[in-house]
């Protein structure tokens, strides 16, 4: 059995990731160290699969704890998702997000060379295309100068783990992620970020529960269909499946290069007002919204091209747009519901 070390397994892609791994029946042992996520998230994963991956509470920056977790553990892959993830806090917070999101790869990049491990799935994001002079976005598609201290982090892993590939002979994949939506069918598993929202759907999601008055919509003077920016939002559990083809496709070597990029999108755009349509639709509600001004640092469009995940990985998305908004609702609605619960002893 082949032991996958997920970083960030507790998160919203990395615990979807977690599952579809333990069902193609490999090892999964996750890092994480709670700073976007809770341990409610490993109870839930084992109520899905019935397997209890080895959990350690490890933040990747501190190499001591990461060189003995090395030692002690004997890994076949890592699928590396541990980062902070907001655009907007980065542009507040640079430094926490370039220590945060490097150093921890650093760390885990220098332990693969120490301990011999060849394969590397990195979580990286559409946000290092920039705002792309043709749609759809292909991976050759030159990449534009990120917007955010985040983004740059995405850009600068995919240059560090490039060069890392080539001098130690190393194996990696980088997963650019348009914008994943949706939860697991069970609805235990889906976008739950401390704070307010940045993302569109869990801001929809909570406007629906109430716990948001309305929904501001950034933008209505994009040049688009209905002035709003347009994106491509796909489906998490289509998103974790690319990364067990991914995996396999590392483990039984079939990458021509050391490093290889994948788009993982729908393949269609959505303006913000189609999404806020195909949410009300599919959930039969109406969410409340305003109409402000941009947000800084958004593009105005960016959908993918999967073609290569599809020939290489064999992947396409399966999951339409409205069972993505249906399961997003349901998972908001269980949060509130155990929110409310009272804990039985
Ligand atoms: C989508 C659209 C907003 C919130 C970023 C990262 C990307 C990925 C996902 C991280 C935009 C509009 C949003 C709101 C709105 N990474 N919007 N009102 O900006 O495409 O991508 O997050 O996890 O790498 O760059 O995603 O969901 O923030 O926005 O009108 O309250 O919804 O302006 O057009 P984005 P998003």
């Amino acid at each position: 059995m082949k032991k996958i070390l997920v970083t960030g397994g507790l998160g919203y892609i990395g615990s979807h990731v977690v599952v579809v791994l333990q069902e193609a029946g490999f090892d999964v042992t996750i890092i994480d160290d709670f700073s976007n996520s809770s341990i409610k998230v490993l109870e839930n994963i084992f109520l899905i699969t019935g397997i209890k991956p080895s959990f350690f509470e490890i933040d990747l920056k501190d190499k001591v704890k990461v060189d003995t977790f090395f030692k002690a553990n004997k890994i076949d892959g890592i699928i590396h998702f541990a980062a902070y993830k907001a655009v907007g806090e980065s542009v507040q917070k640079p430094l926490d997000y370039y220590r945060n999101n490097l150093e921890g790869l650093l760390n885990v990049l220098e332990s693969m060379e120490q301990y011999q491990i060849d394969n590397f799935i990195f979580s990286s994001s559409c946000s290092v295309y920039g705002q792309a002079d043709q749609m759809p976005i292909i991976e050759k598609t030159p990449l534009k100068r990120a917007e955010s201290p985040y983004g740059k982090t995405k850009a600068m892993g995919e240059e560090i783990i490039s060069d890392f590939t080539k001098a130690m002979n190393k194996n990696a994949i980088s997963l650019r992620y348009f914008n994943p939506v949706g939860s697991h069918k069970s609805y235990l598993l889906g976008d739950k970020s401390s704070g307010i929202p940045n993302n569109l759907l869990p801001y929809i999601t909570q406007t629906a529960s109430g716990l948001r008055e309305q929904l501001i919509v950034f933008g209505k003077d994009y040049e688009t269909k209905d002035g709003t920016a347009i994106r491509d939002y796909v489906d998490v559990n289509d998103i974790a499946d690319a990364h067990v083809l991914a995996l396999q496709y590392l483990l039984h070597k079939k990458n021509k290069d050391k490093l290889e990029f994948f788009n993982l999108g729908s393949g269609t755009g959505s303006t913000v007002l189609e999404i806020i349509e195909a949410f009300e639709r599919a959930n039969n509600l109406k969410i409340p919204y305003t109409i402000s001004n941009r947000r800084e640092g958004d593009i105005q469009e960016a959908y993918a091209d999967f073609s290569k995940a599809k020939e290489k990985l064999h992947w396409q998305p399966k999951t339409s747009l409205e069972i993505s908004m249906k399961t997003a609702w349901e998972f908001e609605k269980k949060l509130k519901e155990n929110e409310f619960k009272i804990p039985n002893h």
